[in-house]
């Protein structure tokens, strides 16, 4: 079986604060998308990698990763969710594994256990969970109550569900003007189960520029 990978690569990386998206800053030797995507492509399940880039991106045509016949792209959207919609308007495997550009640090791993949950389950993420006492607060400040933290849990990515279902789900979520931040919340949101699988806590997404020198370290960690 094949499995086709989305990665939304179409953002402006603001908080970052660079002088381009931050998908294309340097991290040794590759540039960010390019280790992202090397990660995917590598894996050998995954036949296909559909990469949603701006409009009128100046920077993806020069990397090498742009002549492998298995990479795609499409444009992106304003918003991740249409830049993701775009990337499944052009997917034909059965499920996809929907995975930010920003996460260099991703493991066959963790994609194994992903894959094989999603498949049992009609879909997964992947999580870690959260280390600190977890706290909720009115708007200004004040603490109203500790929250449990068991069964709370960072969400990663990638995450993977069936074609159609997440295409439909997304579609159905953005009509009705719904908050959708990740795949997971569309297909929770239409009331699909979607099962958490624990992963490594180092697959961080790049977004502040302390994270830069982060998934460095975590890169070469796991090399
Ligand atoms: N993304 C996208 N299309 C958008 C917005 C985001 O494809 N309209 C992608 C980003 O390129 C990134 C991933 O979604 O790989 C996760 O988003 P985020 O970390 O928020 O990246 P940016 O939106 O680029 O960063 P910021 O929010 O700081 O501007
Ligand atoms: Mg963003």
């Amino acid at each position: 079986f094949g499995l086709t990978a989305i990665v939304p690569a179409a953002g402006i990386g603001s908080r970052m604060g660079a002088d381009c998206p931050k998908q294309y800053l340097q991290l040794a030797e590759l540039t960010i998308l390019e280790h992202t995507l090397a990660r995917l492509l590598s894996y050998p399940a995954i036949e296909r990698v559909i990469v949603a880039l701006a409009p009128h991106d100046p920077w993806f045509e020069s990397l090498p990763v742009a002549a492998d016949p298995r990479v795609i792209r499409v444009e992106g959207g304003a918003e991740r969710a249409f830049s993701v919609l775009n990337a499944l308007q052009v997917a034909d495997s059965e499920w996809v594994l929907v995975h930010d550009a920003a996460r260099p640090c991703l493991t066959h791993g963790d994609l194994d256990a992903l894959i094989a949950t999603a498949m049992n389950c009609g879909g997964a993420i992947l999580g870690s969970r959260v280390r600190d006492t977890m706290k909720r607060s009115d708007a200004a400040g004040n603490i109203i109550a500790t929250v449990e933290r068991e069964q709370l849990w960072h969400a990663l990515t990638p995450q993977m569900f069936p074609t159609r279902t997440l295409k439909r789900a997304l579609e159905e979520g953005l009509m009705l003007g719904a908050t959708i931040t990740d795949e997971a919340s569309a297909m929770e949101r239409a009331g699909f189960p979607v099962r958490m699988v624990e992963g490594r806590a180092d697959n961080i997404k790049v977004t502040r520029p302390e994270d830069l020198s982060l998934a460095g370290l975590f890169l070469s960690q796991q090399a």
